[in-house]
């Protein structure tokens, strides 16, 4: 028995799809103790976009370590905010004409989607929250009343004040989704509270990568401006490059009242979690209101701005997209033909090969042979139907063959015609 098995909870989890001791990582490889290279389409979740122990981000915080500069600072103004904060203006907020204002909040995803749904509370005075079936916020009890998955809803959790709504996916693509909002949102017999927020992930990744058409997105725009709702996008997992632009939304031009970030935002897989707001939510806060002891993590923001700086001299968002059309062509020609049941969705780097139409343990299988030759990707979606690929963006282009090779070469053990 491993020492995680005697003594760690039971309630961990990715562990268990891939149960060895990782002792190194650097790129898009990780690798074991007993010396196996595994290839990582992964990227911790969506955390390391830039790679694994990126050079140029490893040492500027070699460099701001040396320096004995401050590394707790509660929320005290510390130069490497100051540098983050000016750096994210200047290469994200301001090309984009965007003028948020700009809050840390507790280190993972899920204590910003909190901050935001609070805000938007407070401001409108309304309770309710519009969310999206199949969408995945977090595992704090706010952020979780916005999480559709069944799975992580015990019945006996209080998360409330949610109203689900459908997603353009499945059968509820032949179906007018905006359209049935109005309805309820027009309707005074609905039943359904006026909500002052809807929150939205452009692709919802743990949902399985389903990708939102431009003119939903742009129509959810339109309804929220109609009918006084605040617009929050949820680029947590898709933003940081993800889907091609630093912003998932850019591909539908519109502004979001609030975006909420983190993830791959800490540039080397180091917590940071980003609320961007507009100055008229904003002024609404009382100082300290929506605190935290870790509210901007030092290293994080050394790792951040270097991130910033990386991407922005290294064109990635370009990278992104001619890996994309590279991911695509792969699937359509090698993966595809194998057998027409199996459904693609994606964007960027972003993509799942869904296989809902199989047996329920293909996923499984198809996994356990891909990390048997070197390939560490998960599941997502509902059931974990979906195979979901999410290499760091750096991802060399032979790297990025030689991961879709495993797979294709593990679907057609598994589900090959
Ligand atoms: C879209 C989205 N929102 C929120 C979260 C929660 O982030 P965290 O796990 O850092 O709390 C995640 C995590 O996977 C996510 O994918």
């Amino acid at each position: 028995m491993t020492v995680f098995e005697a003594k760690e909870s039971v309630v961990r989890s990715y562990c268990r799809s891939f149960p060895v001791t990782f002792n190194r990582a650097k790129g898009s490889f990780l690798y074991s103790e007993s010396g196996n290279q595994y290839i990582d389409f992964l990227a911790g979740a969506g955390s390391l976009n830039y790679g694994h122990n990126n050079d140029a981000i490893k040492q500027k915080i070699k460099d701001y370590i040396d320096s004995d500069n401050i590394i707790h600072g509660l929320d005290l103004h510390t130069s490497a905010k100051a540098e983050f904060i000016q750096t994210f203006d200047e290469l994200i907020l301001k090309p984009r004409d965007l003028q948020y204002k700009l809050q840390f909040c507790g280190p993972t995803g899920t204590n910003a989607v909190e901050a935001a749904i609070k805000i938007a509370r407070k401001t409108t005075g309304r309770r309710n929250v519009f969310a999206f079936m199949g969408a995945y916020h977090g595992m704090t009890l706010g952020a979780l009343a916005l999480t559709g998955n069944k799975y992580h809803r015990d019945p006996s959790f209080p998360v409330s004040d949610t109203t689900f709504m459908p997603y353009p996916h499945g059968f509820m693509k032949s179906f007018d989704t905006l359209a049935y909002m109005e309805a309820v949102l027009s309707d005074p017999s609905s039943g359904v509270d006026l909500p002052a927020a809807v929150i939205v992930e452009t692709v919802q990744a743990e949902g399985g990568v389903v990708v939102a058409p431009v003119e939903w997105l742009q129509g959810l725009r339109k309804l929220c401006d109609k009918f006084g709702i605040y617009l929050i996008i949820d680029d947590i997992q898709v933003g940081c490059y993800r889907s091609g632009d630093f912003f998932s939304f850019e591909r539908a031009n519109i502004k979001p009242d609030m975006v909420v970030l983190s993830k791959s935002l800490g540039g080397y897989g180091l917590p940071v979690s980003l609320l961007c707001l507009t100055e008229e939510l904003d002024k609404n806060w009382l100082p300290g209101e929506h605190n935290g002891t870790f509210r901007g993590n030092q290293l994080a923001f050394v790792a951040a701005t270097a991130a910033l700086k990386f991407a922005d001299d290294n064109n990635l968002s370009s990278l992104v997209k001619s890996n994309e059309r590279l991911i695509a062509e792969y699937i359509d020609t090698q993966i595809s033909v194998l057998n027409p049941q199996l459904a693609v969705r994606g964007i960027g780097m972003i993509w799942a090969l869904d296989c809902s139409a199989f047996a329920e343990e293909t996923t499984s299988a198809i996994l356990n042979i891909c990390f048997a030759n070197g390939l560490i990707v998960e599941r997502a979606g509902r059931n974990d139907t979906a195979i979901k690929i999410m290499p760091p963006l750096t991802t060399e282009s032979s790297v990025l063959m030689q991961g879709l090779d495993i797979l294709r070469d593990a679907i057609k053990v598994v589900i090959g015609e």
